[in-house]
């Protein structure tokens, strides 16, 4: 009896309705592209544009990042997020426009608005950590 009940409870995991590592991949390359473009934040992130290899390492990060804390099988062993974004001094608008960016990113490529959701109660979990870090 148990398992057809527990089979019926169990969810597909944010990291599988994400696409897995080729989705995660994916939406981080247009959400760092998003950044570079939106004016309240681009000057944050251009610079990489004259680093391509930070700017793959950066990436590879966030991928890392976004697959662990969505359950998938990756692990993360970049710098916490105070420490990644200590002296930054990331404001709330500049928050709210990368927040932006993910979700608009994620609306274009059609997921549906519970994944947004998902995605959207982590980045905001992490706002204090973020901001000014
Ligand atoms: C909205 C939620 C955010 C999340 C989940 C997030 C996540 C991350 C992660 C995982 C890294 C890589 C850490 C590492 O390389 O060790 C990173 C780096 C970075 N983040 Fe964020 N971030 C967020 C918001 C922001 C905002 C609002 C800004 C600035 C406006 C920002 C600017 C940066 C920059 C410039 C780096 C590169 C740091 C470096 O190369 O030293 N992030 N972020």
């Amino acid at each position: 009896m148990a398992e057809p009940l527990l089979r019926e409870l169990s969810t597909v995991s944010l990291y599988e309705r994400l696409g897995g590592a080729s989705g995660v991949r994916r939406l981080v390359d247009e959400i760092v592209e998003a950044h570079m473009r939106n004016p309240v934040i681009k000057a944050r992130f251009l610079p990489y544009r004259e680093d391509p290899e930070r700017l793959d390492a950066t990436k590879q990060q966030l991928c890392a990042f976004f697959a662990a804390g969505s359950g998938g099988p990756e692990s993360y062993t970049g710098r916490s997020m105070p420490e990644a974004h200590r002296g930054m001094n990331i404001g709330e608008a500049e928050y709210m426009a990368a927040t932006d960016d993910i979700l608009s990113v994620m609306e274009s490529h059609g997921y549906h608005a519970d994944v947004r959701k998902d995605v959207l109660a982590i980045v905001y979990a992490l706002k204090d950590e973020i901001m000014r870090a």
